[in-house]
């Protein structure tokens, strides 16, 4: 990525808590402009990433630069400029979403004029009189989304925004992540779950305990394709691929071979006298790439 074309550079960042190294030599950069999906599983260490990047904890050492600013000397100003949601939305639940908005105008210091552009943007425009303790999960993260939004913000940091929405409220709130990336905003949303980056994300970064395990364009992660092979005898094809010069895993649905040629494959087998069931070419999903790299890592 060129100098000017990153919203976040990251490097050397660590983080420990007692004997737990939250993050480790951490190292990344976020594209400006579009939806990135930070991934990663469990305790990977995505919260505290954000919440480094924020000027919420204070890191151990390295370097971290949000908009081209530096945190933590520049983060008053960075601050204007970045909406987030980190852990549990930080709403008054005893308030109406409206009131809520009021709040999270005055304390950034903006005005109330955009208040129910938002509130409509997230779809509760019913809702908006009703308290936040009345509001479902779904609603709460709208709102927060909503919250986040209010200063116009050019960089979003979204913990886990999709977190307990259903498969509707997802997708919902997956477009309007979308909408945002198309009027120029940078997007960056943290998940666990797969499914949700590979339908969202232009780029993606994949950290496990505290390190960069993987960053690329979705695309490019996904690009290599491979032919799924169904054998009776796995060992003896693996073998017989092998001899050739053709390397194979197996897993529970017969052998995975990183090739983009079924043919040459059926070919070697055949003079091995073995006759596949099924030979056919699989789109690598980033559910794939995501658990050979978290075995690689021994997770
Ligand atoms: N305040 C804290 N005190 C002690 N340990 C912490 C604290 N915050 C995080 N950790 C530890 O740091 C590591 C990274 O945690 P973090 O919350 O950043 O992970 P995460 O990727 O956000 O996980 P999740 O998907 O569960 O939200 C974990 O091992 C966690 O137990
Ligand atoms: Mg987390």
């Amino acid at each position: 990525m060129s100098q000017d074309t990153a919203a976040i550079r990251v490097s050397g960042l660590s983080k420990h808590y007692g004997k737990t190294q939250a993050l480790d030599d951490l190292e990344f950069e976020i594209p400006q402009g579009k939806v990135t999906g930070f991934l990663g599983p469990n305790g990977a260490g995505k919260t505290t990433t954000f919440r480094s990047l924020l000027g919420l904890t204070r890191p151990d050492g390295g370097d971290i630069e949000v908009l081209g600013m530096s945190v933590p000397a520049q983060l008053n100003q960075i601050t204007k400029k970045v909406g987030a949601i980190v852990e549990e939305p930080g709403l008054i639940k005893s308030h109406t979403g409206t009131i809520n908005m009021k709040i999270a105008a005055d304390t950034l210091g903006f005005g109330h004029d955009r208040i129910d552009e938002l509130i409509d943007f997230v779809g509760l425009t019913g809702d908006a009189g009703r308290k936040a303790e009345q509001y479902s999960k779904g609603m709460r993260q709208r709102l927060a989304l909503a919250a986040a939004m209010i200063g116009d913000p050019e960089l979003f940091l979204l913990d886990e925004p999709l977190d307990g929405l259903d498969p509707a409220g997802q997708h919902a709130f997956r477009a309007r992540l979308r909408n945002l990336a198309t009027e120029g905003k940078t997007v960056v949303v943290s998940s666990h779950d797969l499914a949700d980056i590979e339908a969202l994300a232009d780029y993606v970064v994949v950290v496990n305990r505290g390190r960069l395990v993987t960053q690329g364009p979705l695309e490019s992660l996904l690009d290599d394709g491979v032919v799924r092979v169904v054998v009776d005898d796995g060992p003896s094809a693996m073998a017989a691929l092998s001899a050739a010069g053709i390397e194979s895993r197996s897993d529970d649905k017969g052998l995975i071979v990183e090739s983009e040629d079924g043919s040459s494959i059926v070919e070697v087998l055949a003079r091995a006298g073995i006759y596949p069931s099924e030979v056919r070419r699989e789109r690598t999903t980033l559910e794939t790439v995501f658990l050979g790299m978290t075995e690689e890592f021994g997770t």
